[in-house]
């Protein structure tokens, strides 16, 4: 049971009011809970010892310090998440089945951009925000409806490219990839690195850092240089500005070696006795990992079917014992219907699960696809 009155960055919301009276709402029991947990306040806490081993490194890279905000409410409005940043009408992130509503002007933040606008126009020039944020999304090791990011902004007076000889816009990015570049050394030692042009709403130009690591390239942020529109609407009419947003989880996942985004959550004292105040990059060792198990379910898919709705059904129903979810078959018949095979791996990182169960958390997502997706099992 959770309590029914939550404070959240010294907001007090009640929990019934908020959640179950509207019908706009979206937000699960599951999600609602994790308000307030505030993993990234926790010092001993791997979240917590990389937003702390970041907050040293601009510390000790500017003399001039950047304000720190780590306790804004993650439940605001639509106009801060995405109307402030310059989302526009249609984009994607926008709909139901991409973030959680509160009701039809309230979502839970699905980024921490969500407070840049607001920062700026209360006259903050350069400022970290940390936070916990949330997005509906597929189930596997390194997505979980809750993340952590934290988002970095800095504003440039013209006295400060000038004397340069280069245009603002090249002089704010140049200096935004070597404070990133700094801050990756300064978190993995040397690492290969590559920048990746990409399109974010509120910056242009805009890019992402992928880090080479076990193989692979890796996103680990996205940043750029601030759409000019936002710092007009604060009155920053002179100015140039950068940002970037980085996720914590990724990176903590690289750093300690956790192998499944489930366990930044978990209580077992195995997990949480292995990390203290200050000590970036331990390795964590994992304890005995106990078998999946698989489970799959087929049905014949409507228009309005969508993953991310399925796997909020098997989180309900199963909550962190759902470790991943599959599509492992997909055909269309001769009458056209869509069938859709997927393929649900049920594992605790702490103990092993019973066959009766299992069984039973299958049946239960069995019914619930079958009542709530409109779907046809087969
Ligand atoms: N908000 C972006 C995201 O969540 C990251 C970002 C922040 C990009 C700031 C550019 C500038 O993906």
């Amino acid at each position: 049971p959770v309590a029914s009155v939550l404070e959240v960055g010294g907001v007090k919301i009640g929990r019934e009011d908020v959640v179950r009276d509207d019908p706009t709402n979206n937000v699960p029991d599951t999600v609602f809970s994790k308000l307030g947990m505030q993993l990234h306040r926790r010092d001993q806490h791997p979240i917590g010892i990389l937003k702390n081993a970041i907050y040293e490194y601009f510390d000790t890279s500017y003399s001039n310090k950047f304000d720190k905000f780590d306790n804004l409410c993650p439940i605001v409005t639509v106009k801060q998440n995405f109307d402030d940043v310059l989302v526009p009408a249609d984009h994607v992130s926008r709909s139901y089945n991409d973030t959680y509503y509160v009701d039809s002007q309230t979502v839970l933040r699905c980024h921490t951009s969500a407070h840049q606008a607001e920062l700026l126009r209360n006259g903050h020039t350069h400022f970290l925000v940390t936070g916990d944020v949330y997005r509906r999304d597929s189930i596997d090791s390194t997505h979980y409806p809750v993340f952590h990011q934290m988002e970095g902004v800095r504003v440039f007076s013209p006295a400060d490219w000038e004397i340069s000889g280069v245009d603002a816009t090249s002089y704010v990015a140049e200096d935004l990839k070597k404070c990133l570049e700094g801050l990756a050394r300064h978190l993995f030692g040397s690492v290969e690195m590559r920048w990746i042009d990409t399109y974010f709403p509120f910056t242009n130009p805009s890019f992402e850092l992928e880090i080479y690591f076990q193989e692979k390239w890796l996103e680990v942020l996205g940043c750029g240089v601030t759409e000019q529109e936002i710092l007009k609407r604060s009155g920053k009419m002179d100015n140039v500005a950068w940002a970037f947003g980085l996720g914590l989880e990724r990176l903590a996942m690289v750093l300690f070696d956790i192998p499944d985004i489930r366990l930044f959550w978990s209580t077992d004292e195995r997990f949480t006795s292995q990390f203290s105040d200050g000590e970036l990059g331990v390795k964590f060792k994992p304890f005995s990992k106990y078998p999946p198990c698989y489970k799959d379910i087929s049905f014949w898919i409507s228009e309005a079917f969508t993953e991310n709705n399925l796997c909020e059904i098997v989180r309900g129903v199963a909550g962190d014992l759902a470790e991943e979810v599959q599509l492992i078959d997909n055909f269309t018949n001769k009458k056209g219907m869509t069938s859709h095979c997927y393929r649900i791996a049920y594992r605790s990182m702490e103990r092993s699960l019973t066959d009766e169960e299992i069984n039973e958390l299958q049946w239960n997502v069995r019914n619930q696809v079958e009542s709530k997706l409109k779907v046809v099992l087969r």
